[in-house]
């Protein structure tokens, strides 16, 4: 009866849904605002399913509206009569990729900032990140050892040195006190099985060409069937802790260890020889063990590298094509490197996928590291999501999950910022407006989901909304769209439905309808 009274009456009105907790929002001055969470109260969303006829709209903006839930009915507006300056045109019988996900890292320094909250802290942030109540993440990136968001460099099997059998793999106390517990907390708030990546950045000096974590290094020969090994062990120590691994990359940003570009761990591979350790190594051994099925990504490193990563990678080693399931791009590249690179190569391989798996803002030297409330860099990270699922990328993995207030843990010093801003002195954290723009695409775009087709028209005086519309399992339209100027109508058609939504100024704005 109420859905009835709602459907008949409400053309577009608010639901500040009785499910929902709205922000507890604290305003940045001379910024947007972050949503505080402490230990009595932290916000949540629900996601509504649109009944037949109905729309439902969820908005984030400049101004403080977090997930603001609104109905509206489906109604005609007559062509060019209404101040429709935008028409969105939505094509679902013309399908591109197919979704494998959305998600974060946990880094240890992830780990360490949410095992300092209260329990009931630690909770809250978990369903916030997991849960039907928040963004529903379903993949996770986890460093195979340590990385920079570390308290200090490290690796698996340090001593003995020279020990080509691995006999003293363990496990580290980061794993075990610290990502492993948070990683099976997502996963038993989480709404869809998570997808676990693991990654190494540098494998103890022992196997490296200069004997240290960071610098000018290699692998050494004698050491390639050791640094496979060194992965398939890392998959069956999670596994034995109750932790599958879905997939791998074959080493973090190689191309810092070549020109030295990182003060942190690192490994350098050249192109051709990491061909060869993928062929004749790598493959082999995990296709001829129990977790044959862990997928295989190569690249992981900026979007520049990705055709001449791929095209040497090819032309030297076609054979890697067998193991490889696709290929990870990082984000911190992408302003001056054109996304048809990303295209270029899901055209030319069909059959592989392009995943983007680590992003943050705040990594620049001139940039400040964690900027609270800034709503510049929701719209970084929207923006590049948009663009990048429009060229067939399959999924967008943000970095650290949570950090500190100076946006570490980092051995090297290397801060950043992150969705969430961990404050344990005063038992609270932030979700900071890049929390909301990665939701508006994880929580409403689950796996398998496929890409559609989108035109948009526009008189030239107004600025484009970027968009992008995926089909989901179900049987839903999901449109996420970001305006950059102040608020106006948009024309949305898809088949026989027609309607104008309203899309505030400076704002992202996910809406959600029956496929049918
Ligand atoms: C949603 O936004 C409208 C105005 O745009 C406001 O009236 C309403 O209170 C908001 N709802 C919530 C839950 O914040
Ligand atoms: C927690 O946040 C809620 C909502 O903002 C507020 O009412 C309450 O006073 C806060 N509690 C503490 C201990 O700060
Ligand atoms: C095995 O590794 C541990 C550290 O994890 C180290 O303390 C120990 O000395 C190593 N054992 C040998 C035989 O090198
Ligand atoms: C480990 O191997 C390197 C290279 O062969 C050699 O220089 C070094 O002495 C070895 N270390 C030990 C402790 O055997
Ligand atoms: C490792 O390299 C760093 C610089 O990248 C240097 O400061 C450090 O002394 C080196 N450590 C060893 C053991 O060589
Ligand atoms: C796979 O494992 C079997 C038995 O352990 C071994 O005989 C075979 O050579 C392995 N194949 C490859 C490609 O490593
Ligand atoms: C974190 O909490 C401390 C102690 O209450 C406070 O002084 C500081 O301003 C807070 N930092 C941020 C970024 O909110």
């Amino acid at each position: 009866m109420k859905l009835f009274l709602v459907l008949l009456f409400c053309v577009h009105c608010t639901i500040a849904g009785e499910y929902d907790k709205p922000c507890a929002a604290r305003q940045i001055p001379g910024r947007s605002v972050v949503c505080v969470c402490n230990e009595t109260y932290c916000d949540e969303v629900v996601r509504q399913p649109p009944a037949p006829g109905q729309y439902v709209i969820y908005t984030t903006s400049e101004s403080g509206l977090r997930f603001n839930k609104t109905v509206g009915l489906f109604q005609k507006y007559r062509k060019g009569s209404l101040k429709c300056s935008t028409c969105i045109g939505l094509d679902p019988m013309t399908r591109f990729q197919r979704v494998e996900g959305f998600g974060g890292a946990v880094t240890d320094a992830a780990a360490i900032n949410w095992k300092s909250l209260p329990d009931v802290l630690q909770k809250y942030l978990v369903k916030s990140y997991a849960s039907e109540y928040g963004l529903e993440y379903n993949m996770l990136r986890v460093p195979i050892g340590g990385c920079d968001f570390s308290t200090h460099p490290y690796a698996y099997n340090e001593l003995p040195v020279n020990d080509t059998r691995l006999t003293n793999f363990t496990l580290a106390p980061e794993d075990n006190i610290y990502k492993i517990p948070l990683i099976k907390s997502l996963m038993t708030a989480a709404t869809a099985p998570i997808h676990v990546v693991g990654t190494t950045w540098s494998p103890p000096p022992w196997m490296k060409t200069n004997n240290n974590f960071s610098g000018f290094s290699r692998l050494r020969r004698e050491f390639y069937q050791t640094y496979a090994d060194y992965h398939l062990k890392f998959i069956e120590k999670y596994e034995a802790a109750g932790v599958p691994v879905w997939g791998i990359t074959t080493t973090n940003e190689p191309i810092n260890g070549v020109f030295n570009l990182a003060k942190f761990n690192t490994l350098g591979w050249d192109i051709e020889n990491m061909g060869e350790w993928i062929v004749n190594n790598l493959g082999p051994t995990i296709r001829n063990s129990t977790y044959k099925d862990v997928k295989i990504f190569t690249g992981d490193d900026q979007r520049f590298t990705l055709p001449f990563w791929f095209n040497v990678l090819l032309r030297e080693h076609p054979k890697a094509l067998e193991y490889i399931y696709g290929i990870g791009v990082h984000f911190y590249a992408d302003r001056i490197t054109p996304a048809s690179i990303l295209s270029a190569v899901t055209i030319s391989h069909p059959d592989k996928v392009i995943l983007a798996t680590e992003a943050s803002e705040g990594s620049y030297p001139w940039q400040e590291k964690v900027e609270l409330g800034s709503w510049t860099r929701a719209v970084s990270y929207i923006t590049d999501i948009i663009e990048d699922m429009n060229h067939n990328v399959v999924g967008w993995i943000d970095w650290n999950m949570c950090l500190n207030t100076e946006g570490g843990p980092n051995w090297a010093r290397n801060f950043v910022d992150s969705p969430i801003i961990v404050n344990a002195t005063n038992k609270e954290f932030l979700k900071q407006p890049m929390f909301y723009a990665m939701g508006h695409v994880s929580k409403f775009v689950p796996r398998d989901s496929r890409r559609i087709k989108l035109t948009e028209h526009k008189s030239f005086l107004v600025s484009s909304v970027k968009s992008v519309a995926f089909l989901t399992p179900r049987s839903t339209i999901v449109l996420i769209m970001y305006n950059k100027g102040s608020a106006r109508n948009v024309g949305i058609k898809c088949g026989k439905k027609q309607t104008l939504v309203r899309l505030e100024a400076k704002s992202i704005t996910t809406m959600e309808f029956l496929s049918d």
